[in-house]
């Protein structure tokens, strides 16, 4: 389902034509469900894109708004310039908060934010969605990152690769400063950073041609551990009282002795 020559029109679709021609306090007061959940439009389409190109673009790019605007701009910026419309109107600006995982919290690692948005954004069932992020999210935890070379360095030097064992950006820096001896904030783990998102922005293009080819499978499993787990704490279980897919032992490093 790779889209070839699109126009503004077929993007958009007639009735998303009119839809955005309306004044939004006019739109809001038409009815009680939101407008915006029945904007035709969604999801945009994808074309087929080359994840060493990716990568040289969310390198270069998150010199301009960091890992998440990094990772989401290589993306949509080719689209945009092979297809203008509704790509060039995208308010790429906005995923400048992703940085150090949302405004320096440390939360969710900016470039796997980044590379999220761009799958919610074109691939159309939920549960297609969410296998591709589980794939993305995995890859990251559990691979030696980061591995891409920049054709023109902003730091010119070698930098280490890390197993994060978590999409946390907090666990995730914090531990490749401990292993590589370099501070947090320093020059060498900005750079770090901005070759993980070169990564991160390369293995999404992956996925999605992927995924758009009808030849995705997952290569990356989910931990034994956090299987079992979740089998006693997660949704449906006996005790039902956490949810989420991340290592449990990376925080829940002791457990209590009479612990089951
Ligand atoms: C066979 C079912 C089972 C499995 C598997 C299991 N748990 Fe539990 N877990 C329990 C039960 C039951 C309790 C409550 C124990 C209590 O109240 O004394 C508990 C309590 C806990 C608690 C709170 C008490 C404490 O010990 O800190 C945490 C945290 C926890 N489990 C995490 C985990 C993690 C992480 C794993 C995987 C490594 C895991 N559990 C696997 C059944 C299970
Ligand atoms: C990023 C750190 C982190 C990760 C990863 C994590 N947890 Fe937790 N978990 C916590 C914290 C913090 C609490 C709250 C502990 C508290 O309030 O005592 C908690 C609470 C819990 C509790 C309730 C414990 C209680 O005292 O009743 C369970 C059960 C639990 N987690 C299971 C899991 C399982 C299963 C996984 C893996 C799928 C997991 N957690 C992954 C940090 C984490």
């Amino acid at each position: 389902m790779i889209v070839k020559h699109l126009t503004r029109r077929q993007i958009l679709g007639p009735i998303g034509i009119a839809a955005g021609s309306c004044v939004l306090s006019s739109c809001l007061s038409e009815s009680a469900s939101s407008p915006l959940d029945k904007k035709p439009g969604f999801p945009w389409p994808y074309d087929k894109l080359d994840p060493q190109i990716t990568a040289e673009r969310a390198y270069n790019d998150h010199r301009k708004g960091h890992c998440m605007y990094g990772a989401f701009v290589s993306v949509i910026s080719q689209l945009a310039e092979r297809y203008g419309e509704p790509y060039s109107s995208f308010p790429v600006g906005m995923m400048r908060y992703g940085a150090g995982g949302a405004a320096g919290s440390g939360s969710l690692c900016g470039a796997l934010n980044g590379s999220a948005a761009l799958i919610g954004l074109f691939v159309k069932k939920e549960e297609d969605m969410k296998l591709l992020i589980d794939e993305l999210f995995l890859w990251y935890e559990q691979t030696e990152l980061p591995t891409y070379i920049p054709e023109r360095p902003a730091l010119d030097a070698k930098i280490p690769t890390s197993v994060s064992n978590s999409i946390l950006c907090h666990i995730s820096v914090t531990k490749w400063c401990k292993m590589s001896g370099n501070k947090t904030f320093s020059k060498q783990q900005k750079e770090r950073c901005a070759r993980l998102s070169a990564d991160t922005a390369a293995k999404t293009v992956e996925l999605l041609n992927a995924h758009f080819a009808g030849e995705f499978s997952a290569a990356h499993e989910f931990d034994d551990e956090v299987k079992t787990c979740r089998s006693c704490h997660t949704k449906g279980s006996d005790r039902s009282d956490s949810r989420g897919k991340m290592h449990c032992r990376i925080c829940h490093s002791s457990l209590a002795v009479d612990h089951p």
